[in-house]
């Protein structure tokens, strides 16, 4: 996958000048790497917590007024495995062939790392420029291996799924 990665963006940038934003558009392959990580390994697996202001009801739960409540976004997406199939495997391909449509922007139940809604986060546009930058720039300017070949390891220290 990193040499692959490493491939598009000689093609598109080759090797006289460093990756700008306005290369990021043609580097499909490296937008469904951060879309991959992105579903992986979400930085707010539970969003942020929301009150409620007065009794509601949100997909069929009761939520008493002043009760605190999270969406477990990661939970979502490895709940919806009927839609992504081998959904805690890291495959890129899949969000340029199956899920080519899915985006981050809180339109597709497969991926919600930036919430959705009114309140999800304001600041995705300008992430996903730094996330794609800094990767593009890491992958293009530097041969990287696990020490020894050893495999990386891909487990999240964060999140433990069931
Ligand atoms: C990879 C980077 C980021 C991810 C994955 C992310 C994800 C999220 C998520 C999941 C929420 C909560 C949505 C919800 O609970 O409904 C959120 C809210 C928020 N994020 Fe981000 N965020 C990122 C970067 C940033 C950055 C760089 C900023 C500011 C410079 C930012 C500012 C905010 C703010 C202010 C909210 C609260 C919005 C509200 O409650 O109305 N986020 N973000």
């Amino acid at each position: 996958m990193l040499k692959k990665a490493q491939k598009e963006i000689d093609f598109h940038i080759g090797k006289e000048r460093n990756v700008e934003e306005t290369d990021i558009n043609n580097l499909g392959y490296l937008q469904a790497i951060v879309k991959e990580a992105l579903k992986l390994y979400p930085p707010l697996p539970l969003g942020l917590p929301h009150v409620a202001i007065e009794d509601c009801t949100v997909g069929g739960l009761r939520i008493p007024s002043r009760h605190t409540c999270f969406i477990e976004f990661m939970e979502t997406t490895s709940g919806s495995i009927c839609l992504v199939i081998y959904p805690l495997e890291f495959q890129p391909e899949r969000f340029l062939t199956s899920h080519a449509v899915v985006n981050v922007r809180g339109q597709h139940v497969e991926l919600l790392p930036f919430g959705v809604g009114k309140r999800s986060c304001p600041r995705t546009s300008f992430s996903l420029n730094i996330i794609h930058l800094a990767l593009g720039r890491l992958v293009h300017g530097f041969e990287m291996t696990a020490p020894s070949e050893m495999p990386v390891d891909m487990t999240s220290h964060s999140v433990e799924l069931p």
